[in-house]
């Protein structure tokens, strides 16, 4: 049997200096374990609890990313539609897989670990590195994810 692959783990390096995307990186870096613990056990609530995991990976493509996306395009940022692109195209694999579960097809759920680990590795660990010091507590909205989500169309309230 192939050994696991190490835990990816949220560390202090990773941190873009903006507490409250910190904290959204943070809890996605823990979707994966919570994920795979889920899996491997024969848990009753198991399919509730798997429900849970895709209700907040849903909050996240969807919050996080209008969270970083508002911000950016507040400051300009010139990498914003690569970005934008980026986030857009992991959204759609998402919804995608979330969208064949709950249609019936429940092995697909197992690819999301995968997806998870890609994530964390090419975009929150590279891609958001590039918006380090231009964003801050101060031009980031700071509200939790759920606020986000009520009110895509406001403008920024920090
Ligand atoms: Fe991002």
């Amino acid at each position: 049997m192939a050994s696991p692959e190490p835990m990816l783990e949220w560390t202090e390096d990773l941190s873009v200096g903006v507490d409250s995307i910190d904290e959204d990186h943070q809890a996605f870096f823990r979707v994966e374990p919570m994920l795979e613990e889920i899996l491997a056990s024969s848990d009753s609530a198991r399919s509730m609890l798997i429900e849970s995991v895709l209700n907040i990976l849903e909050e996240y493509v969807e919050g996080h990313f209008l969270r970083e996306q508002q911000a950016l395009a507040a400051i300009d940022f010139p990498g914003l539609a690569v970005h934008i692109k980026a986030h857009d195209k992991f959204a759609e694999k998402v919804r995608a897989i979330i969208k064949d579960y709950r249609q019936g097809n429940l092995a697909v759920v197992e690819s999301l670990g995968p997806l998870i680990s890609d994530w964390i590795t090419n975009h929150i660990k590279t891609m958001d590195r590039q918006y380090l010091g231009l964003l801050t507590n101060e031009n980031v909205d700071k509200r939790p994810l759920v606020c986000l989500l009520d009110d895509p169309e406001d403008d920024l309230e920090f």
